[in-house]
């Protein structure tokens, strides 16, 4: 358990220590080593020189803070510097603390160790404030990787949809609606019905509206990539490439994770989330290449690639975003490109917006939380190859030789904005790292909410 309270004289306290003349000399003078004195209730962790220590390094600190062996009591004053502020010492702690032994789906058969406790004391009144948000936010990350984590022989489209309307049916505040394939036929979704065909499971298109200015008619909607698993389809992945396309569908937890925190913050905007579902499986039924799509927009699309599917779907959903949500706003999160791990890495996550304004405001949300974008850049060269399909208004995938597929992704999807002031995230590089779920993001976009 990790909590917030005074300070109790009988149990361990541990502070940070900083090199100086008068250092004790039993202290142990190694980065991230902790002395203990345990006669006198006290502990230390060696931390080098005060001013060196920032975010980056205290990261590694806060880490080992929250594996520790025995229950401490944490003075989080002790650490407090000029690049380091209590909010941002409070932040790291709590985070690293419970997604590492928070709640997550699992289905070892075997117990998890017991950890240990950590109790933050000598907090300012705004120090104890962020520890509650940190901790709430972070909580509803876990459920967001919970999600992200269930297998896809578990986790299909209808039992994530179920999953979801049951989940936003609990707030009084908010509409759910659950789009079925009829619906989604009758909508002319002709994108999401191609990337469906393959599938043993029907799709559908999730909804969830929060109405915080009725009176505006401004609203922004977020749209999450839902492939429950990305096989490739016809264009097959190979199987290194295969492993970890569970997480294909982690723009939508992502969403609807920033949903909950939004309910729960009550800003005075409007705001939906759209979330796709399917998987992009392989068949007699599947779509092939060389197919051509309407889609919901009218615009027809040859299918170059059945591997480029979340643009597909995902064009669909902006197009129902703007025409059937009015929004005046459009944001994707999308597990959209192998290209961007390339570029980026678990770094950053590659962020393209129509305008500078945007980018500045966008940015400097996920600064504000701890979270890294990177801007990446809109531009028609990237897209010139997409239009010369001989049949079609559009190639889902740009084989002109030209590069830059992330960008091609992104200005696959702008040209069904309509215009609408757009902000696309491609999380492939950041919404898992090292196969474990991250739930990236949702801090940002629940934030982002408060600032619009
Ligand atoms: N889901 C993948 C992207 C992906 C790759 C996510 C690696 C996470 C890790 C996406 O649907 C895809 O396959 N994209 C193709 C597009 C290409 C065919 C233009 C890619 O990036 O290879
Ligand atoms: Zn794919
Ligand atoms: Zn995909």
């Amino acid at each position: 358990m990790i909590e917030e309270k005074n300070i109790d004289k009988k149990n361990i306290v541990l502070e940070a220590i900083f090199d100086s003349e008068n250092i004790n000399k039993n202290i142990i003078k190694s980065k991230n080593i902790i002395t203990e004195f345990l006669d006198k209730n006290k502990a230390f962790i060696y931390l080098g020189k005060k001013e060196k220590l920032d975010i980056n390094l205290f990261k590694k600190t806060s880490n080992i803070i929250v594996n520790l062996k025995r229950d401490y009591q944490v003075d989080v004053s002790t650490f407090i510097n000029k690049k380091l502020s209590e909010k941002i010492i409070v932040r790291e702690i709590t985070e690293s603390y419970i997604l590492k032994h928070g709640e997550v789906y699992n289905l070892k058969t075997s117990k998890k160790p017991k950890f240990k406790n950590i109790t933050l004391v000598n907090l300012t009144k705004n120090g104890k404030n962020q520890f509650n948000i940190s901790k709430n936010e972070t909580k509803v990350r876990n459920w967001v990787r919970s999600l992200q984590t269930m297998p896809p022989n578990i986790l299909n489209s209808i039992e994530y949809a179920k999953k979801l309307k049951n989940e936003f049916s609990n707030f009084k505040n908010v509409d759910v609606k659950v789009l079925k394939k009829d619906e989604i036929k009758k909508l002319k979704m002709g994108l999401l019905l191609g990337v469906n065909r393959g599938s043993e499971y029907e799709p559908r298109i999730v909804v969830v509206e929060y109405k915080g200015n009725p009176k505006s008619k401004e609203k922004i909607v977020y749209i999450g990539k839902g492939i429950m698993f990305d096989s490739g389809g016809y264009s097959l992945k190979p199987s290194l490439h295969i492993k970890g396309m569970k997480y294909d569908m982690s723009g939508t937890a992502i969403v609807a994770g920033a949903m909950k925190i939004i309910i729960n913050n009550k800003p005075k905007v409007n705001v939906s989330i759209v979330m796709p579902l399917t998987d992009n499986m392989i068949g007699t039924k599947a779509q092939t290449v060389d197919s051509v799509q309407t889609s919901m927009s009218g615009k027809t699309v040859e299918i170059n690639n059945t591997d480029a599917e979340g643009r597909l779907i995902l064009a669909d959903a902006i197009t129902y975003s703007i025409r059937k949500l009015k929004a005046t706003k459009i944001v994707d999160v999308a597990t959209l490109t192998g290209a961007i791990v390339v570029a980026l890495g678990a770094a950053y996550t590659g962020t393209w917006t129509t305008s500078k304004k945007d980018w500045d405001l966008v940015n400097d949300v996920a600064k504000l939380k701890g979270e890294c974008l990177w801007r990446m850049p809109f531009n028609d060269k990237f897209i010139d190859g997409m239009k010369k399909s001989k049949i079609a208004d559009l190639f889902n995938t740009n084989y002109s030789g030209y590069g830059g597929s992330s960008s091609s992704a992104a200005g696959f999807l702008k040209e069904f904005t309509e215009n609408i002031p757009y902000i696309h995230f491609d999380i492939a590089g950041t919404a898992s790292v090292n196969g474990v779920s991250t739930g990236v993001l949702v801090k940002t976009l629940a934030e982002l909410a408060n600032k619009i």
